[in-house]
């Protein structure tokens, strides 16, 4: 393992693409990724308490409360995987009270990526949305078809994705972004994120080697 692993944060509006790119980044940079949305749904998932108490605030397109979301991603991003291959945090800090829970304990990007797409193309993109429930790949009816006849068959959509809940989200979105991107100035970078995957895809690999050579050379020349 390396010495000093990639941090990465990543951010955006509801269906911006950080779940897709997250694939991708993870698949040619071996970071862990850690989802505080999908943490949360395997909660729901696995019917535990924290998970019946989330489900009710996404149901409103609110944020879950930080006594159930700050530890929780917490614990998964102090183990040894991500501390050891570096991290992919996805969809987390979401608001000031989370980022300063990070900044106690000293837990800091390298780079934090904001993923830049128009209202207007969230919606559609949101309502078109499916998953797999055996790979977990995320897929869209139109951008991105399943692969097979079988695939289609099983295909799941979000609780959460429709039209009326992603103007909820959006809405909570716009009220958090800005207290947040105040704590990470000095490494935020914004990623155009209305093309498509591959394009998007392409402005992130650079900027992640970029980073690698620049942790690189610090530790050449400290
Ligand atoms: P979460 O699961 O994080 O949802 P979200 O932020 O709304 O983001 P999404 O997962 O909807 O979208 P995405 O950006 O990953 O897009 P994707 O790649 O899938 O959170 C859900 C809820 O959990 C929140 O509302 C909140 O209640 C709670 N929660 C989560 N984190 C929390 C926190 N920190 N604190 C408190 N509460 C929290 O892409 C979307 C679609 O577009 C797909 O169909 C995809 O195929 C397609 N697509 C992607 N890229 C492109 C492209 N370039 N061109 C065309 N189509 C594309």
């Amino acid at each position: 393992a390396l010495a000093d692993p990639l941090k990465v944060m990543i951010s955006g509006a509801p269906a911006s693409g950080k779940g897709t790119q997250c694939e991708l980044i993870k698949a040619k940079f071996g970071l862990v990724h850690i989802s505080a949305g999908d943490l949360l749904r395997a909660e729901i998932a696995a019917g535990t308490e924290n998970g019946k108490q989330a489900k009710e605030f996404m149901e409103k397109g609110q944020l879950v409360p930080d006594d159930i979301v700050v530890n929780m991603v917490k614990d998964r991003l102090l183990q040894s995987d991500a501390q050891e291959k570096g991290w992919l945090l996805d969809g987390y800090p979401r608001s000031y009270s989370q980022a300063m829970a990070l900044e106690t304990l000293d837990i800091r990007p390298d780079i934090f990526l904001l993923l830049d797409v128009p209202d207007e193309l969230l919606v559609e993109r949101v309502v078109g949305r499916r998953s797999d429930p055996v790979t977990g790949k995320i897929y869209h009816l139109k951008y991105s078809p399943p692969e097979n006849e079988e695939i289609a068959a099983r295909l799941t959509q979000r609780f959460d994705d429709t039209e009326e809940k992603v103007k909820l989200r959006l809405e909570t979105y716009y009220s958090n972004v800005d207290s947040l991107l105040s704590t990470y100035d000095n490494v935020i970078v914004k990623v155009k994120g209305d093309t498509t995957v591959d394009e998007v895809f392409a402005q992130i690999d650079k900027l992640l080697e970029s980073s690698l050579a620049k942790k690189a050379e610090k530790r050449l020349r400290p």
